[in-house]
């Protein structure tokens, strides 16, 4: 099989390149000149655990090419991947699908024998039938076949994701599409993935509705943090209380900053606008979405509170900036809600993360990124734990406050209270 994917980020570097390594050929394509001539010579452009040695080890046996040739590299294919971006539509809260309908309109003009159109992007529901009319305006409905195949795969965990996912969801109607994608997939299936085939629209909101209970189960143990932190209760025996349950489970059950990344925020939101546009009323995504965007002041109250509500001239250092640990992606990441803030009321910043410099927070007063987490520490006033990478997991705070002390508010309730206080050091967490 010989497979195209459109769009090589996230998604579409990961699966192509996993693609390539169950011995499938695989062009990558990208608009991006930049980002294909980087990859060309092994530089990956985002940081993803064990995907640098896998591209390399796929490019150089031919498995893997990457190109910014679209018409070629769809002519040459059998199987064609969208996994370009949904973004949220700017003064609107629905879906911008103008880079898939793009890439839609593109394929339709290279189309020279039959082609299966996958949709690995996520997409609302009913967007598989208007490619498909995209796809009709130029080409006989025998010659293509458009499929829903969302993606489940986390960043920071992407490979392992998608070499051992829980399960893989096709939604096609064409039994011959099934079949290859179930082919394709078999490698996986044999190692226990389950497979399911289910209607293209079906798989489409499969995808959606995955990712707007994982958001309403974090927004919810985020409340309930709320309510611990007035009862005296430590929100982690509720979360171990609770996870135990097997209908609920204890994953995304710990209380922490409101969820970000690339996916949960837009994704509730889409699929609250399309319920809206078929006149459904999804409340509850709706209210987690507005749960969500207050969090972060709700932490930031808290930050007012440990500094007395003195912040002008504080030293606060922010130990993680990302959405979360093992990635470099900050989209929507709560730090670019809470350190703009800060320092709008003076304080002066220092951030420190695995990941490096971030040019997000370049135009901020008094927001410098440091390179050393000791050094980012050191001399601080108060220290505020935001993403859980294991470099914060066992820090020596000890060596650091012979010159002062300071204070640590931890948003990912890494250390045990006591430990902490042993040190002499005032420390803060989420919902204990
Ligand atoms: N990032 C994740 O963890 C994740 C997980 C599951 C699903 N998804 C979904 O997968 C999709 C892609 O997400 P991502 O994070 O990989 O996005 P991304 O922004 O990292 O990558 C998208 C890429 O598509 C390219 N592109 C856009 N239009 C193109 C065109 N016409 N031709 C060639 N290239 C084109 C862009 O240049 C970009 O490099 C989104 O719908 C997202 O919701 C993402």
């Amino acid at each position: 099989m010989k497979l195209c994917m459109i769009g090589t980020g996230y998604v579409g570097l990961v699966s192509g390149v996993c693609f390539s390594d169950l011995g499938n050929d695989v062009i990558c394509v990208d608009k991006d000149v930049n980002k294909m001539n980087l990859l060309k010579k092994g530089k990956i452009p985002i940081y993803e655990p064990g995907l640098s040695e896998l591209v390399v080890k796929n490019y150089k046996n031919k498995r893997l090419t990457f190109s910014s040739d679209l018409k070629k590299s769809i002519k040459e294919s059998d199987i064609i991947f969208i996994c370009v971006g949904t973004p949220t539509k700017k003064g609107s809260s629905s879906a911008d699908l103008s880079q898939i309908y793009n890439a839609a309109r593109e394929i339709s003009s290279s189309i020279n024998r039959f082609k299966i159109i996958v949709t690995k992007s996520t997409v609302p529901v009913t967007t598989g039938d208007e490619i498909e009319k995209i796809l009709s305006k130029k080409n006989k409905k025998n010659k293509f076949s458009v499929v829903s195949n969302p993606e489940f795969l986390r960043e920071g965990e992407a490979i392992r994701d998608f070499t051992y996912p829980d399960r893989i969801v096709v939604g096609s109607n064409d039994k011959k599409s099934n079949t290859v994608l179930k082919n394709l997939y078999n490698p996986l299936i044999s190692k226990g993935a389950q497979y399911i085939n289910t209607s293209r629209r079906a798989a489409e909101l499969i995808k959606y509705a995955s990712n707007a209970f994982l958001a309403t189960k974090i927004t919810f143990i985020n409340e309930i943090a709320n309510l611990c932190e007035k009862t005296g209760i430590d929100v982690q025996d509720i979360s171990i209380g609770m996870g135990l349950d097997k209908r609920i489970g204890s994953r995304f059950l710990r209380a922490g900053p409101a969820y970000g990344g690339s996916c949960f925020p837009k994704d509730t939101k889409a699929i609250a606008s399309t319920a809206d546009k078929f006149k459904a009323n999804l409340s509850i995504i709706k209210s987690v979405i507005k749960s969500n965007e207050n969090r972060s002041n709700i932490l930031l109250s808290r930050v007012y509170k440990i500094l007395n509500n003195k912040i002008k001239n504080k030293k606060i250092t922010f130990l993680g900036v990302t959405f979360k640990a093992n990635t470099d992606d900050m989209r929507d990441s709560s730090s670019l809600k809470m350190i703009p803030t800060l320092s709008k009321k003076g304080a002066l910043i220092k951030y420190f993360d695995p990941t490096g410099y971030k040019k997000e927070f370049k135009k901020n007063k008094n927001v410098s990124y440091e390179s050393s987490l000791k050094k980012s520490i050191e001399g601080s006033d108060l220290v505020v734990i935001h993403t859980e990478w294991n470099d914060f997991k066992s820090i020596n705070f000890k060596s650091m406050i012979k010159k002062k002390k300071f204070i640590i508010y931890d948003m990912r309730n890494i250390y045990t209270p006591s430990k902490i206080k042993e040190l002499g050091l005032k420390y803060y967490s989420v919902g204990r």
